[in-house]
């Protein structure tokens, strides 16, 4: 059985050191916003190169914080891919913002620049790009349409820890950057947890009492705040890992580059961009036969995933908010997409004996 992910031999090499972490944590008696959360965010904010870094509970917090961060009009509207996890969206909505749509490029499965303008009106406040699978948006362009815009630029970077666009990381380039330690992430926490990259120091001034019930100081209240908080014993798991981060991204390099090379062409597989360095989250290949391909495998034992199966305007939860816009592109991959096993866990072997069953498939 080659498994699609397995969390408990994926954290195993960590261990001995998790269990010495956390003793010391427990004689420190700090449980909230102590030195673990604060040395985390000094060696994140100081891996990926940005000037401030904020823990947070979740992804779904840093985007919603992200978004509340600059006291947008209500009603106000931000442009989001229309091929991301409903969270990208959710944090748009829970923000009291609309969002607007915008069709991915299909070879990056990224925004595609040449479709926004054309999606601003004059209610737009910003955009939010999802490095999506763990390849960079092509920033250069997106930032310079925000700025003639004068939008915002949020990244949502939860599929992306450690990618990078010309040499600089995800999270670097907006106004600020999101991410998820969900357990699964290239860089995942032993729960919830997540974080913001931060440029401007107001903004780091202000999310930083936004998470913690819009307090700077004890029992003193400026802002109508939250509960966020990056939880202390994950932080301290987090500073365990983000030392071999670089290390399971080049894993998943590794294992990319097998797959790359010795799948059928028959498969459409990831672009490769010479500008990125991407990190994997998700290594998806597009078929129109997905489903029997996704049978095919699980006969031989092998266990696949789709990110995502239900495009977000699909989705119960959001009926009704885009009108009769439709989304060709999005539907095309959400119908044909199929995540095949990527994990550090994974050996050669196995991704061969992967590649030896997807290329019998016809
Ligand atoms: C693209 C994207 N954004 C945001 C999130 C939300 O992260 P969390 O589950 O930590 O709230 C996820 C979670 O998987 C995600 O895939």
């Amino acid at each position: 059985m080659i498994e699609y992910e397995n969390l408990h031999r994926l954290n195993k090499p960590f261990r001995e050191e998790f269990l010495h972490a956390f003793n010391h944590m427990l004689e420190e008696g700090q449980f909230i916003l102590g030195n673990q959360v604060t040395m985390f965010e000094q060696e994140f904010a100081a891996y990926c190169g940005a000037r401030h870094c904020v823990g947070v509970g979740n992804g779904l917090d840093a985007l919603t914080l992200a978004l509340r961060s600059f006291s947008f009009k209500e009603g106000s509207e931000v442009i989001v891919p229309s091929n991301t996890y409903i969270a990208t969206i959710l944090a748009i909505i829970n923000s009291g913002l609309k969002p607007i749509l915008v069709e991915p490029d299909i070879s990056t499965y990224n925004l595609d620049p040449r479709l926004l303008e054309k999606a601003i009106s004059p209610k737009c406040v910003a955009m939010v790009a999802v490095h999506l699978y763990g390849k960079c948006c092509p920033m250069d362009e997106i930032l310079g349409i925000a700025g003639k815009h004068r939008l915002k630029v949020i990244e949502d970077c939860a599929h992306a820890h450690g990618a990078t666009l010309h040499g600089k990381a995800a999270g670097t380039y907006g106004d600020l950057g999101a991410f998820s330690f969900y357990p699964t992430k290239n860089l995942g926490a032993l729960g919830d947890g997540g974080c913001l990259l931060i440029k401007d120091e107001d903004l780091n001034v202000r999310i930083r009492s936004l998470r913690n019930y819009g307090s700077s100081e004890k029992n003193v209240h400026t802002i109508a705040g939250y509960n966020s908080r990056l939880d202390e014993i994950q932080a301290g798991f987090l500073r365990i890992k983000l030392k071999t981060l670089n290390a399971l991204n080049d894993k998943r390099r590794l294992l990319a580059s097998i797959y790359q090379k010795n799948l059928n062409p028959r498969f459409i597989k990831p672009s490769v961009d010479e500008h990125t360095a991407d990190v994997h989250y998700v290594f998806n290949v597009r078929h129109p036969k997905r489903d029997q391909l996704k049978k095919h495998l699980a006969a031989m034992g092998i266990e696949t995933q789709v990110h995502y199966p239900i495009p977000p305007h699909r989705q119960q939860a959001l009926k009704g908010l885009f009108g009769s816009a439709t989304f060709p592109i999005s539907e095309e991959i959400h119908a044909t997409t199929l995540s095949l096993p990527i994990s550090p866990i994974h050996s050669e072997e196995e991704i061969m004996r992967v590649i030896e069953g997807m290329n019998v498939f016809n």
